[in-house]
């Protein structure tokens, strides 16, 4: 009898899909996976695909994305409501009522929107490149910057810039516990502590470095260090652990009182191998974005790939 890796390894050939993973999915999905990477690589590989069938292996923006990208190609996701904390802060009404009120200025938005509020932006940006972005904008040139508070900050800090900035935030990197990151750097003083953008201001202050899942990864890779304390999801070890599997990982602590010592998005968890299975098996649910939107959000996102 196969197992499910197996039989989904043979469906993927089958109807000839692809599929496409974030750092921050549960393991078993991240192996079955063709490609496994951050939210710029994810983007960049989903323009690529020459297969029928995308199945993304994320949440449900980032699904969106691939299929503004490569819109012959049908997307599919393994349970619809994988979602997001920062999409969800941004309403595209009441997004489209806030650049309306400050039509001067330039319209910056985390790839963590949905497809509407894409559809209202000037650039779209990523924890990759943002500052990256933000610097090439002309000086005198008022920029909004949604929905991440965090990110904003991060980068208004980097780059000297003021942002108008929406009031959004992701639970997971929200939720790291000050007291006790510096309880656990305490017990282990010889440690790096490595933070993504999404995390509050006090805990980046911590950080020996700041990068997206990639950089992060990249950076336990090419820094001498042997130890290193790692705020941000849970799910980015196993790629860490493959990579440096001699070095010390060491999860961050969350301010919740779960079982679990460490933190997890609970929409990227949504998706299970029996979910990817059954996704693949009957090619849904699958994801449609209206013709009109696709074609305004596609926009922004190129302008993001062209300054990446
Ligand atoms: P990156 O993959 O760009 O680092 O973003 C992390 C994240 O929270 C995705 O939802
Ligand atoms: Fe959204 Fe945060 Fe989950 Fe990423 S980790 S999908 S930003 S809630």
């Amino acid at each position: 009898m196969k197992n499910l890796k197996e039989r989904i390894l043979e469906l993927k050939k089958e109807k000839n899909a692809v599929i496409l993973a974030h750092y921050y999915q549960e393991s078993d999905i991240q192996d079955v996976a063709d490609y496994v990477g951050d939210s710029l690589g994810l983007s960049q590989e989903a323009m690529k695909v020459e297969a029928d069938i995308i199945l993304f292996a994320g949440v449900h923006f980032m699904a969106e994305t691939a299929k503004i990208l490569n819109p012959t190609k049908k997307v599919i996701l393994p349970d619809l409501k994988a979602g997001c904390s920062l999409a969800e802060s941004c309403p595209p009404e009441d997004f489209k009522k806030f650049t309306e009120a400050h039509p001067d200025h330039i319209v910056i938005t985390y790839v963590n929107c949905s497809a509407e509020v894409k559809a209202l932006t000037d650039i779209v940006v990523t924890s990759s490149n943002a500052v990256k972005i933000v610097n090439s904008i002309p000086k005198d040139k008022p920029i909004i910057f949604a929905p991440d508070k965090n990110l904003g900050k991060y980068v208004m800090e980097q780059t000297g810039r003021e942002m108008l900035l929406w009031d959004g935030a992701c639970v997971v990197h929200e939720a790291f516990s000050l007291d006790k990151l510096i309880a656990l750097y305490k017990q282990n003083p010889d440690a790096q502590i490595i933070a993504h953008p999404e995390s509050e201001t006090h805990i980046l202050k911590t950080a020996n470095y700041i990068g997206s899942t990639a950089g992060m990864i990249n950076y336990v890779k090419t820094n001498p260090s042997n130890k290193f304390i790692v705020t941000t999801e849970a799910g980015i070890l196993h790629k860490m652990k493959q990579e440096v599997p001699d070095k010390i990982l060491i999860p961050a602590p969350s301010n919740e009182d779960n079982t679990c010592a460490c933190s997890e998005c609970g929409y990227m968890k949504m998706n299970t191998l029996q979910k990817v299975y059954n996704c693949l098996l009957h090619e849904s649910p699958e994801i449609f974005v209206p013709d009109t939107i696709m074609k305004k959000a596609l926009i922004p996102i190129e302008r993001m790939l062209e300054l990446s």
